[in-house]
């Protein structure tokens, strides 16, 4: 039996995802794993199409396909993104078409959950039949349940293969409606000397896309500065090398335009505005590639304190994930959700109208610098980034160690003395039962009466 391991680390050969397909290829030595590194040799499989066509008539000789990837910003890399986006455009389909496909995934398990939800997707529309996914830890190898727990997926996704199991679709497939949008003429809001500034891919790829930018730019006094990032130049996706970790300096840095770009456009700006069109089931690996540079910058929210929005083309209405993939990296950066204007929803009018009070409400919002509160993503975010940065991340990613440090985000509860005591105490005193009967009776009283001092009791009617 042939399997195919499909890539997606930049670092090739050299990665830890590769550790994990290694070991399941030990376990399973009458099975055999062929590698294919597409997201390190994405370039010359774009370029080169010879080189492409004959990745995957090998990818199509396999029995089944193992999505082998690192997490990079709640999804796949720019690069492996990128190769997806090729089987799609050079019709490659037919390769991937009836096979068995699993997912396997290293991360520090932040939004794991979201990047699986798009190779799932992603194996729908390829029409395979997925069989599962499977998140581990970069660190799990070193512990035996976790050893144990891998083998098992390895033998029953091979059992799956074997018996050809059947999988049913659990994504159902995108469908674009085409409207073009016609625009009115937007009354323009004064942006009270805010710096507006819209980053698009390629608004020439999408007619629906340059007609909504033109008109959210209009949409603001004076008209917000349009940047699109196939003008800047950016030689490539991040590599994961992680020679950032240390000062923040990307190994690209001097080399090409990204960071330049980044701290002094997209960092001068007080509102943001992502402008793009859906690509599969997410944007274009152009935006990919946008998010996983600035990953220069670390764990830290480097774009703090912005308004962000954004402007999609495509069916965004029935791709949610990709709506929290946003919804969640906003948060992590400490922004304010400005929301999606989408062009999948409503008439022309109703268009015009959403991207108008967009204008409008970033305005409003930057001007009181409201920030919303934040929410499970970056509360649970936080405390995986808070805890990995603490231990055994900090050698690496020492700028960002310096940065919790220095903005008070190590806040364990371990060292909140006082409630440590009055839990302790309390717990003590509710093992008498009659303390513990009076506790239970004025719980709830107990629960709000400590709000008395914000807030006047309402009269009783
Ligand atoms: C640019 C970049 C983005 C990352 N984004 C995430 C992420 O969103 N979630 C996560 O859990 N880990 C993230 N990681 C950590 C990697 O997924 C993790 O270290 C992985 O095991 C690396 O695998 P590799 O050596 O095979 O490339 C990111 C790492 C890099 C370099």
């Amino acid at each position: 039996m042939k399997i195919a391991v499909i890539n997606g680390s930049p670092k090739g050969q050299v990665s830890v995802t590769m550790q994990y397909a290694r070991f399941l290829q030990l376990k399973f030595p009458r099975a055999r794993f062929e590698y294919f590194d597409v997201a390190q040799k994405i370039n010359k499989l774009e370029g080169d199409k010879k080189e492409f066509e004959k990745t995957i008539r090998r990818i199509k000789s396999a029995n089944a396909v193992l999505w082998a990837f690192p997490l990079y910003f709640f999804l796949v890399s720019s690069q492996y993104k990128r190769f997806i986006e090729l089987i799609f455009e050079r019709r490659a389909l037919a390769a991937f078409r009836g096979k068995p496909a699993a997912v396997l995934t290293t991360s520090i398990n932040f939004f794991d959950s979201t990047a699986q939800i798009y190779m799932n997707g992603i194996c729908d529309d390829l029409g395979m039949k997925y069989f599962g996914a499977y998140s581990a830890e970069m660190n799990d190898m070193h512990k035996s349940a976790e050893r144990k727990r891998l083998a098992a997926f390895g033998e029953l996704f091979l059992a799956a293969v074997r018996k050809n199991e059947p999988a049913h679709r659990n994504y159902p497939a995108v469908v674009a409606k085409r409207t073009a949008f016609q625009p009115g003429r937007p009354k323009p809001i004064k942006a009270g000397g805010k710096k507006v500034l819209i980053i698009a891919d390629d608004i020439e790829k999408s007619a629906n896309l340059k007609k909504m930018v033109k008109y959210l730019r209009e949409s603001f006094s004076p008209a917000a500065d349009l940047v699109q990032l196939k003008d800047i130049d950016i030689k490539g996706g991040c590599l994961g090398c992680m020679q950032c970790g240390m000062d923040n300096v990307c190994v690209y840095e001097g080399k090409d335009g990204f960071v330049d770009f980044f701290n002094n456009q997209v960092k001068a700006a007080d509102i943001l505005f992502f402008a793009g069109a859906v690509r599969d089931r997410y944007l274009s690996s152009s935006w990919k590639c946008f998010f996983d540079r600035s990953f220069f910058k670390g764990h830290t929210p480097a774009l703090k304190g912005r308004q962000i929005g954004f402007v999609i083309s495509g069916p965004l209405g029935q791709i949610t994930n990709l709506r929290e993939m946003m919804k969640a990296y906003i948060e992590m950066q400490s922004c304010n959700l400005i929301g999606f204007v989408s062009d999948d929803a409503g008439t022309s009018g109703q268009l015009s109208a959403a991207l108008q009070n967009a204008a409008g409400r970033a305005v409003d919002f930057a001007s009181r610098g409201y920030i919303q509160p934040p929410t499970f993503y970056s509360v649970g975010g936080g405390k995986i980034f808070r805890d990995a940065v603490y231990s055994r991340l900090r050698p690496v990613f020492q700028a960002d160690h310096r940065y919790y440090k220095e903005h008070g985000f190590y806040n364990f509860p371990q060292k909140n003395y006082k409630w440590r005591l009055i839990n302790n105490t309390l717990i003590l005193l509710l093992k008498i039962p009659r303390v513990r009967r009076e506790f239970l009776k004025r719980m709830k009283v107990e629960m709000t009466r400590h709000f008395d001092r914000y807030i006047k009791k309402p009269k009783q009617v």
